[in-house]
Formats: structure tokens, C-alpha cells, sequence
């Protein structure tokens, strides 16, 4: 059982993760910004994907692409016709809904008599320069994919790649979802970690079932219990317009099974409809075989906004401590958006005060390490279990004397004395026993 959305709404709001975007106008439906800490964590998990599919591997290219693109790209790749949403209006209470939301012929809210469907294109369409005409229009990117795709030749020529090999771009998209909801799970503007690998046809489907074990443990390496994740394969009539198969890897979020991430077997649709629609040659030449082919694509889509919302929700627990509940986020250290809090036991003395600072400073040029003198003890240890620091380091009257501190485990709450000197090494000892535990759990 997971835990209910409005507790991880309430925790976001409370501890600075997640705030709603224009909150003092009343907001703007389904739009949230990350405060001071959900910035880190989602900057965690960005950092997480690159350094697996772009640093850990040799096969692997980065790329940030602009959100705008010449609108001949969405012609080409199908988004102007087929990016569409069939949509039904209510008669009596003016709902509006998604034709596959809909059981029966009736109005779900109200039972009113339904329109016919319409088709609704998901592009936010906006204009370039002064002019608001046909000649001007671009749209904001549904998908990050297809700078990937326009820039196939550039990254295969300029890196001297030979196929396969791939293309990793983190960046924002745009859909005017009609049914945006469940907190960050489905926004209008939203983050994509996309991967385009590039293959000789022929070796797709294993290089496709390679992606998808990869991927499936990347989220299970980051702690995410596996008995929350499972993939689920599109049936031939949900396949998107490109392509030739899809699995999806789902979360079991509180509102129930989910998309967390899709992976697609893309073939040649996006190369060769570029190259049609360009007129440039998007081929690859194999030179040891002197062979010339459109690569296929196995691309896997996540989601950075709906990734950080899985990691939340998983490592939120509950727990009774001499009474009283408290609340953790027991995250990977890797994820953490504070690595180490450093707290003086009496601020009202300047000794442990100016040491507590000075280790804080210390441990700043290492780990993202915070100070923090406002609440009793007590306070301060529940307020960093609630944002999920792995440490807390507390300064004492005796740290005065034996100039060793007190480090408490965020999971067990256990304390144990290091010397001031050896903190960041102890610090570090502990990060790299997580990653012994991780490798070993593989
Ligand atoms: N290029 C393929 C593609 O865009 P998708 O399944 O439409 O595929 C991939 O999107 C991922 O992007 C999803 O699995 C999800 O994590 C994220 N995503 C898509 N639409 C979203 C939305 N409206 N809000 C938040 N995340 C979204």
C-alpha cells in the first residue's frame, strides 16, 4: 500500500519541495515549481540518468536541443496530424472529457448527452517575431526526440560514431494535456530524459529488450521497491503513431498502476520521414561493410518531473518513535537533496556555534551540507528526516573537549562519536558503502 497523494502534496508544500506555480494569483491549474529542496532532489535525479546513460557507457552522446524548431519538424514527424487526443463535451454540465476516459455514451459527472467527438491537437502553438499569421507559427516541443533526430548526422559525423549508438537529451515539453492531474504525475510543462539509439535494423528487438532491463533496474539501483514496478507492453491499438512496439515500465502510484517511462522501437519512421521531408540524405554508411542504411531507434522516454514524484512516494515512511509519528524520506544518499545537516546542541553558546558552522563550511566544498541553528534538536532532526538527509551532525558541550561530534543515521537513528577531523572521511566511507550495498543487490 502506498501512500496517500495528499500526504506527499502536504510534506512538498511544508518542507519546500514543491510549491504551486503562481500561488499568491491562486495558482495556475496543474502547475507546480520546485522550491529549495525539490530542486535538488530533481536535480538529483537528472544527474542519476545522465551519469547511467551518458558517463557510465562509451556508446553514449549528450545533446540540449532548443524547444523551438523549424514547424516542418512537426509535419515530418507526424505531431501535426497524428498528436491528436479525441475529445467529448458534456451538453448539460459542459465537462469536458478524453473519448478514452469515457465508459458508455453518457456524461460520467452528470449523465448528460455527449458531443460528437472532436480531434484535438496536444502542440501549444505560439508565434515567432511580430506578426501573429500563418508564416510565424511555431509550437512548443511535445517530445525532446526530435532534436535528437534532426541532429543525427551532425553528432554521428562530428563524434565519429559508428552505429550503435546513442543520443541522451534531458529538456523541457509542452502538451496542453486535457486531463493534466495527480500533482506533478501529468503537467501541461514537464521534463523528459529521452535517449535515441541508433541501430542496424535486424538487431533492434535485442537491443530493445536490452533497454528495457536497463532501464527497469536503473529505478530498482535508486531504491525504488521492485514490487512497485512492473512493465506492461502496449497493445497494437494504444501504439503511438511511430511506432513498432512499446513497454511501458509502471509505478504503483497512489491512484494506481502508472507510466513511469515508455520504451519504443521507433524503426526508421522519424529518420526516414525527415529525410523525405528535408530532402537530406539521413542514411548511415557503413564503411567496413560498405553498406548504407536508415538506422532503426529504440528509444526510451522518462519522465524527470514523474521519476522524482516515484522516488517520493517510495521513500516516504511512517513510523512511531517513543510515541510520536515520524516522517522520513529514506532516500538513496545519491538522491538526498541535502547530503549532511550540521547542528550545534545549544546555540546560545558561541564555542559549539562557531565549530558547527566551521564544519559545515568545511563539508560544503564536498557535499550539498547545510546549517541550521532555528529549532530545539529535537525539531531540527525531524525537519531533515522529512526532506530525507541521510546525516545529521550535531555539535555538544563535550564536542568542546574531545573535539568529536555526534553523527545520527537518518534510517536507524543510530549516533555514533567521530572525530571533527575525520568527519568528511567518515562521510565519504558511508556513500561508498551504499554503492557497495547497490552493486551487490544488481
Ligand atoms: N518521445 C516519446 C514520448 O514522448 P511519451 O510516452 O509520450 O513518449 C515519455 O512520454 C515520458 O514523458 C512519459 O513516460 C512520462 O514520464 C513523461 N510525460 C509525458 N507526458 C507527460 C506529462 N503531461 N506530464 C508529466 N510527464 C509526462
Amino acid at each position: 500500500m502506498t501512500v496517500e497523494m495528499d500526504k506527499i502534496v502536504s510534506l512538498c508544500k511544508r518542507r519546500g519541495i514543491i510549491f504551486q506555480n503562481s500561488e499568491i494569483y491562486g495558482g495556475i491549474g496543474n502547475t507546480w515549481d520546485y522550491g529549495p529542496i525539490g530542486v535538488e532532489l530533481k536535480r538529483n535525479v537528472k544527474d542519476a540518468w545522465w551519469k547511467s546513460v551518458v558517463y557510465e557507457r562509451d556508446d553514449m552522446e549528450g545533446l540540449d536541443a532548443a524547444i523551438l524548431m523549424n514547424p516542418a519538424t512537426w509535419k515530418a514527424s507526424g505531431h501535426l496530424e497524428s498528436f491528436t487526443d479525441p475529445l467529448v463535451d458534456c451538453k448539460k454540465c459542459k465537462h469536458r472529457f478524453k473519448l478514452d476516459d469515457i465508459n458508455g455514451d453518457r456524461c460520467p459527472d452528470c449523465g448528460g448527452e455527449l458531443t460528437e467527438e472532436r480531434s484535438f491537437n496536444l502542440m501549444f502553438k505560439t508565434f515567432i517575431g511580430p506578426v501573429e499569421d500563418n508564416a510565424s507559427v511555431a509550437y512548443l516541443r511535445p517530445e525532446t526526440a526530435q532534436g535528437i533526430f534532426v541532429n543525427f548526422l551532425n553528432v554521428q559525423k562530428m563524434m565519429r560514431r559508428k552505429i550503435p549508438f546513442g543520443i541522451a537529451q534531458i529538456g523541457k515539453s509542452f502538451r496542453n494535456e486535457i486531463t493534466p492531474g495527480n500533482f506533478t504525475f501529468r503537467t501541461r510543462e514537464f521534463e523528459q530524459m529521452e535517449i535515441e539509439y541508433f541501430v542496424k535494423p535486424g538487431t533492434d528487438e535485442e537491443c530493445y529488450k536490452r533497454w528495457v532491463e536497463e532501464r527497469f533496474n536503473w529505478y530498482l539501483d535508486l531504491g525504488i521497491n521492485k514490487e512497485h514496478l512492473r512493465l506492461r507492453e502496449h497493445e497494437s491499438d494504444e501504439l503511438a503513431h511511430y511506432a513498432k512496439s512499446c513497454v511501458d515500465i509502471e509505478y504503483l502510484f497512489p491512484m494506481g498502476w502508472a507510466e513511469l517511462e515508455g520504451i519504443a522501437n521507433r524503426g526508421d519512421f522519424d529518420l526516414r520521414q525527415h529525410s523525405e521531408h528535408s530532402g537530406k540524405d539521413l542514411c548511415y554508411f557503413d564503411e567496413a561493410a560498405k553498406e548504407k542504411y536508415i538506422p532503426y531507434v529504440i528509444e526510451p522516454s522518462a519522465g524527470a518531473d514523474r521519476a522524482t514524484l516515484a522516488f517520493l512516494i517510495d521513500s516516504y515512511r511512517e513510523e512511531k518513535v517513543k510515541k510520536e509519528k515520524r516522517v522520513v524520506l529514506a532516500f538513496k544518499n545519491c538522491l538526498a537533496p541535502i547530503k549532511v545537516a550540521v547542528l550545534p546542541l545549544l546555540r546560545n553558546r558561541p564555542d559549539i556555534v562557531e565549530t558547527a558552522r566551521s564544519i559545515a563550511g568545511d563539508l560544503r566544498r564536498e557535499f550539498k551540507a547545510v546549517y541550521d541553528d532555528t529549532a530545539s534538536i529535537g525539531r531540527l532532526y525531524r525537519r531533515q528526516d522529512e526532506i530525507g538527509t541521510p546525516y545529521c551532525i550535531t555539535v555538544d558541550v563535550q564536542s568542546m573537549d574531545d573535539h568529536q561530534v555526534t553523527v545520527r543515521d537518518r534510517d536507524s537513528m543510530q549516533q555514533v562519536r567521530v572525530p571533527i577531523e575525520g568527519i568528511k572521511a567518515y562521510l565519504k566511507d558511508c556513500h561508498a558503502q551504499e554503492k557497495l550495498v547497490e552493486r551487490g543487490n544488481k
